[in-house]
């Protein structure tokens, strides 16, 4: 940039960083979507095509940036996870959280008549936010939160909807009968009332989808103590094991539990 008189102005630039080697969120979310799901008739309570669509989007994300390790998807929200140690745009937290979103939002729009073949009726918004987090505990919690409020509102929609759909009830109506009810319940009204088994709907609807590279999950190791983990994921790395080559793969699974994150041990590294 040609320096001039009028350079000075470029003092006045705020740069805020993510914090060093600190593991960091970036969780976009749909604008009014209640509205764009409406206008563009997805089913309800969820549409495969628009959360393929959406899937791919985040798949262009981890593909333009390799320190994404890691993706998590429901609804019409993202969550994306960048290594500890990300240099990227010198670890600026407004160009970061920019390029995702824009990244994000041009792919959703981009993709979307591979994935839906009514025609966009206006552009649709995503905002977001980047949150930073010290421990791997917390990035641990911070996906399980976001897991299980997948589970939370599909096994709430799927009862409502089917209440509302095949049981002829009103939203209204719905709501009341859904008021107080625990998950077991939620099941039990399903099952009897609607023949639905929810345990045998689309994973991508109970789990959200994750993303993650190859290579494909190593084999669970036994416990063996924080010197030994800790020499296994140098290992990984000097084998260019960190999560951040490799194809994207799309999955549906379980990411509460330890098993996801044995098998990934280079997405919690430090
Ligand atoms: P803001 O995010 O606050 O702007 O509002 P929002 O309307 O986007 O609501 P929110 O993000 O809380 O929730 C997402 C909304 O998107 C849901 O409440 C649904 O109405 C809609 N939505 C997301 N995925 C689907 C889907 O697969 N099918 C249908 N029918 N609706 C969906
Ligand atoms: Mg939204």
């Amino acid at each position: 940039m040609a320096n001039s008189r009028f350079g000075y102005v470029r003092e006045f630039e705020d740069y805020d960083r993510l914090l060093p080697s600190t593991f960091s969120v970036v969780r976009i979310d749909g604008q009014s979507f209640h509205r764009f799901s409406d206008t563009h008739q997805f089913a309800k309570p969820n549409d495969k095509r628009a959360l393929e669509c959406m899937n791919s989007a985040a798949q262009f994300v981890m593909e333009e940036m390799e320190d994404v390790t890691l993706a998590f998807g429901e609804s019409d929200e993202f969550s994306f996870l960048l290594r500890p140690d990300t240099p990227l745009y010198d670890r600026r937290k407004a160009k970061i959280l920019t390029k995702v979103v824009s990244a994000f939002t041009s792919a959703f729009v981009y993709n979307w008549s591979r994935y839906l073949n009514i025609p966009l009726a206006y552009p649709p918004v995503f905002d977001g936010r980047v949150v930073t987090y010290p421990l791997p505990k917390h990035v641990r919690d911070y996906f399980a939160w976001r897991q299980v409020d997948t589970h939370i509102n599909n096994l709430y929609n799927t009862s409502f909807w089917a209440i509302v759909q095949q049981g002829g009830k009103t939203e209204r109506e719905a709501h009341k009968i859904l008021q107080g009810t625990v998950s077991a319940q939620k099941h039990d009204i399903l099952y009897k009332d609607y023949g639905i088994n929810y345990n045998t709907l689309d994973e991508m609807y109970k789990k959200g989808s994750v993303l993650v590279r190859d290579p494909p999950p190593l084999p669970e190791v036994p416990k063996d103590g924080a010197y030994k983990e800790k020499k296994r994921i140098e290992k990984l790395r000097k084998d260019g094991i960190d999560g951040t080559r490799g194809s994207v793969q799309i999955l549906h699974v379980d990411i509460i539990k330890d098993d996801f994150w044995n098998q990934r041990p280079w997405l919690l590294a430090q």
